[in-house]
């Protein structure tokens, strides 16, 4: 999925070969879970992997961005959406982590979807391995926590089954 052009396009450029890539990304994000209790989870439907999503902290930064990448054959369908609310909820409420950003293309015009969907706010544009004019979105704690009571309160929100 990493290496499916239309996937890839979007994504820092890999210095090894995907088998090694991918490897060395395994070995990151049990780093990630055995150092700070998270790290991108699989994402599966009918059994099949269709892509990641999920927390991974950011040196650079010295903050934990939620990614997100999925399948071309995936898309449009919300399993991004979804997927990323549930790591944002783990993040702020099982971790209590204070601040969750995300960072993409200017020109990703669905993945800045994602993220205003899910109500994180443009902030600033960075610059990021190799890439300039990134531009970056995040969301606080508070602003997590008061908005999941409103949609705790909404019969209609879509993760929400009674
Ligand atoms: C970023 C990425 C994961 C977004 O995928 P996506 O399918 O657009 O996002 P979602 O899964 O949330 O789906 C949203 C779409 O599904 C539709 N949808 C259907 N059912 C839905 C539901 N129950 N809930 C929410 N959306 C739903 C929405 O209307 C929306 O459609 P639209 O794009 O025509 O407006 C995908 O484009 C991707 O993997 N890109 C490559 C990697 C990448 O760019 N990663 C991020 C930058 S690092």
């Amino acid at each position: 999925m990493r290496f499916h052009p239309d996937v890839a396009r979007w994504l820092p450029p890999s210095a090894t070969d995907p088998a090694e890539a991918v490897r060395n990304s395994i070995e990151r994000f049990a780093a990630g879970w055995r150092e700070r209790r998270h790290a991108p989870w699989g994402l599966f439907r009918e059994g099949r992997l269709i892509g990641h999503c999920g927390l991974n902290y950011v040196p650079e930064f010295g903050e934990t961005e939620v990614l997100r990448a999925l399948h071309p054959d995936a898309w449009g369908r919300g399993y991004a959406t979804e997927a990323a609310r549930a790591s944002l909820r783990y993040g702020f409420e099982t971790l209590g982590l204070d601040l969750i950003f995300a960072m993409t293309l200017p020109d990703n015009l669905s993945s800045q979807a994602v993220m205003r969907r899910l109500g994180l706010t443009y902030r600033r544009r960075v610059e990021y391995k190799g890439f300039s004019d990134i531009v970056w979105f995040d969301m606080d704690r508070q602003t997590w926590l008061s908005s999941s009571r409103s949609a705790d309160a909404s019969p209609g929100h879509p993760t929400r089954h009674r």
